[in-house]
């Protein structure tokens, strides 16, 4: 399962690209909305960054900047409180 977190211009296109290809995605993005299309073509959605960590195997991120990184590794549920479980 491929983890996929930031949905903007470039992820969503990214993660479109991989769902094409037929490989399991599960995603997060802090906008839910941005989400739907990736959902609807099959798509799992997790509730936090953490629950991405939980059930992927490899995670990509395409997030705006180092804070946007910083809250989605870090925050409080993060990719990295469950990451190398
Ligand atoms: N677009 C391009 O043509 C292009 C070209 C080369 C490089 N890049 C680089 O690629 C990266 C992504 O660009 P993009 O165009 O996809 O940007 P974007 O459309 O603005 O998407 C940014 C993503 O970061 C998320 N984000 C921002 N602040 C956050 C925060 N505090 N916590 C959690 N998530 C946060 C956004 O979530 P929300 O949806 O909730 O706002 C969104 O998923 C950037 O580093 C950019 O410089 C972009």
């Amino acid at each position: 399962m491929i983890g996929f977190i930031g949905l903007g211009i470039m992820g969503s296109r990214m993660a479109e690209n991989l769902l094409d290809k037929g490989y399991d995605l599960i995603v997060h993005n802090r906008t839910k909305e941005k989400a739907l299309h990736l959902l609807e073509k099959g798509a799992k959605w997790a509730h936090s960054p953490k629950e991405v960590a939980e059930q992927a195997d490899i995670v990509f991120t395409m997030l705006a900047n180092t804070k946007a990184v910083e809250a989605v590794a870090l925050g409080e549920h993060g990719l990295l409180h469950n990451f190398g479980r």
